[in-house]
This record gives structure tokens, sequence and C-alpha cells, in this order.
């Protein structure tokens, strides 16, 4: 019989940390097998149904085997057209479908390949602390150093670009930026978008947008998109998914658009990588662009009294909650003596309550806790109960 291997990991395996998400999902697994009524706000993954009749656009989609052989790699010129269309409509840019749309595995496939694309060995990247944790390890996977870029209260979690030392914004390829944010729930307007522009052309920095969360707000506020601001559309691109707008989180399907020549970096490498999105996917995807607005208000309905309740729940328990007025997350802070992880760890065993430490998003998140309202309103209603039931 053969020796068994033993293989040994590349070098770059040290830098990369078991997923955030799949740790907390452990912890939950673990409890719930020792009998535990876990109520899980950990991950932001939305328990309401993708709309019917997207699920009927792909049923139909899918018994058509023209749609059953390798997809363009770009994405469908059909999605595309589509795409371009609803950021007509919903921020009044113009895109080109041809060289300013390009179709993504979701949008943490599209993060994670970007800075291969642009990133040399030595290269820096500028990132939010507490940010998406993608973007930093896309970086060290690409040999680039991410910076970490504060998100700090006082500054509304907005970085304070003329606190980036002019020797770390010279090495900058690309900054990563994410409003409404995961995790704070801050959004960002104009005049700081208007200042990254300015910064990104002065750097020769490439901004990457991330606009998971821009259709979900609440209170009549209305997101704006970076490809807005003047000039946006030559300094970097916007990424987008439908998992959080139409509950396809499971569907695996987003675009990046904006600058032809980022955009065309990472065709270069999605195409050398994967082989694009099913195309009975695509299809449901166009479907839900066209007309998921029908059916949105009453989502964020649903969302909105969540996060009143939550909201007003924490604070009667004593805890002190960030405002949100869009995404579907609570940034907590931690009571005084305890560590983001020691909290989450009290609250798991003490209520079965999963919520994600903050230090998980990085550094400048120690010190908060996140709640995601994605649970119907008798677990919330529960997990207040429990809360206020709860000595910390
Ligand atoms: C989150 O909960 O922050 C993310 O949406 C989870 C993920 O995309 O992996």
């Amino acid at each position: 019989m053969a020796k068994a291997i033993r293989p040994i990991a590349a070098k770059r395996m040290e830098s990369l940390p078991p997923y955030l998400f799949a740790r907390i999902s452990q912890a939950r697994d673990r409890m719930r097998k020792e009998g535990v009524d876990v109520i899980d706000l950990g991950i932001g993954d939305p328990d309401l149904p993708t709309p019917s009749f997207i699920v009927q656009a792909m049923k139909r989609a899918v018994e058509d085997p023209a749609h059953h052989h390798y997809p363009t790699y770009e994405g469908m010129p059909a999605l595309r057209e589509a795409v371009a269309r609803w950021y007509q409509k919903r921020f009044q840019v113009d895109l080109d479908p041809e060289r300013e749309v390009l179709v993504l595995i979701g949008s943490k496939e599209g993060l994670a390949h970007l800075p291969i694309a642009l990133v040399n060995p030595g290269d820096v990247t500028l990132v939010p602390s507490p940010g998406y944790p993608v973007y930093g390890v896309s970086t060290l996977m690409a040999g680039g150093e991410p910076y970490f870029m504060p998100l700090l209260k006082e500054n509304r979690f907005l970085p304070r670009l003329n606190d980036i030392p002019a020797p770390v914004a010279e090495k900058a390829k690309i900054m990563f930026l994410n409003y409404p944010n995961n995790p704070t729930a801050a959004t960002a307007d104009a005049p700081f978008f208007e200042g990254v522009v300015e910064f990104a052309s002065r750097w020769n920095t490439v901004v990457c947008h991330d606009a998971a969360y821009s259709e979900i707000a609440f209170d009549g506020y209305r997101p704006m998109s970076f490809l807005q601001a003047d000039g946006g559309k030559d300094v970097g691109i916007e990424i987008h998914s439908l998992s959080k707008t139409c509950n396809m989180t499971g569907w695996r399907v987003g675009f990046a658009v904006g600058n032809r020549d980022v955009i065309d970096g990472l065709r270069r490498v999605k195409s050398n990588i994967d082989s694009g999105v099913f195309q009975a996917i695509q299809i449901a995807a166009i479907e839900a662009l066209e007309n998921y607005e029908t059916h949105h208000s009453d989502t964020l309905g649903i969302y909105q009294r969540r996060r009143d309740l939550l909201a007003e729940g924490l604070r009667e328990a004593g805890l002190e909650v960030q405002s949100c007025a869009a995404t579907f997350y609570l940034w907590i802070t931690v009571p005084k003596g305890f560590t983001s992880v020691e909290f989450a760890t009290l609250l798991l065993s003490k209520t079965g309550i999963v919520l994600t430490p903050g230090n998980g998003f990085g550094e400048w998140g120690e010190g908060y806790i996140r709640a995601a309202f994605t649970r119907d309103e008798n677990q919330i209603r529960e997990a207040v109960r429990r809360l206020r039931q709860t000595t910390f």
C-alpha cells in the first residue's frame, strides 16, 4: 500500500485565518447539539425566502437546455444590460453594459479576486477596520499588505483620509470602502465620497466600494452610489450583490460596475479562474433587478420593525446601540470589563444568543458586538426577553 502523503501547506496559509462566520457557526452548532435553544443573530443571512417571482423565473430557465452550457465569462449581455438600466433608474448613473459591468459569483468573489488584478507584493491596500474580513484576506493572498483605516464612533465610522500617512498612500493600490456599512450600520454622504475621489486621484488608488447594503435602508433614507460622486467612475468600481436586496444569499450572484480598466482586469482574472454564473441564475437575477421594487417596501417594513424591537430591547437591557438607518445590523458597545469575545461568549452561554464579536471585523471593532436582525419578530422578542433577564 502506498504511504499516505503529508501535504505541506503553502506559506500564505499562515496568514489565512479560519473564516469568521465559519467559526461562529461551529460554536452555534455545538450549542445546538448540547440541546440549547440557540437564537442566531450572528451572520447576516436573511431568513426571508427569495421572492417567488424570482424562484419561478429560475424554474422556467432551468428547464431550457440553452442555459445548460458554459455561461459567458463576463455575464449574459441581457443581465449586464439590466444592471445598466437599474443603475440609471436607481442612481442616474450611465454604464456601458459591454465594458463597465461584470457579473460576479456573489460580491465576496469579486472582492476576493480584485487584488489579484491590481496588487503586487509589497503594495498596500487601504482597508476599513472594522470591516468585512474578505478585504484584508484577499490583499494578503495577493501578496499585499492591508493598512487598516480605523472607523471610529467620533468620526461617524468614516475613515479620516487625512490621517493616512503619505508613504502608505503612495503604495496604496486599492481603497476598500463599504457604505451602508457592515458592521457599524454607518452611512456615507456626497461630501465624504467626493473627498475619497480627490484622495484616489491624488494617489492613483483604485476605490472599490462594496455597496451590498444599498437597498436595505429605513425611514425613507436612500443610500447613494459611489459612482454618483463627481469623478467616481474615473477612480473606482462599485460591487453589488442580490444576496441582501432580494434574499438570495444562496444563489451567489452579484456584479461589479464602474471604471472600465478595473473591470477589465477583474474580468481577465475571473475568466482564468471561474466559468461564470449558471445562466438560469442570471435569468432569475434579471427578473429580480427588474421587479424587486414591487415587493421591497414590505421587506423593509419587516426589517424596520425588527430593528426597532431589538434596538429598544438592547437599550432596555442597559446596552449602548448605535443608530441604524441602513443594513440589518446593530452595532453594540460591549459593557465595561469585557472584551468583545468575552461578552459574546458570556451571552452565548447565559442566553443562547449568537452575536458576532466586533474584533472579528478587525482590531478597531474591539469593544463592540454586532447583532443581525435576520430572524423573525418572535425570535427577536425572545432574545430581548432573555437579555433583560441577564445581568452583566
Ligand atoms: C456578514 O454577516 O457580515 C456577511 O454578510 C457574511 C458573509 O458574507 O459571509
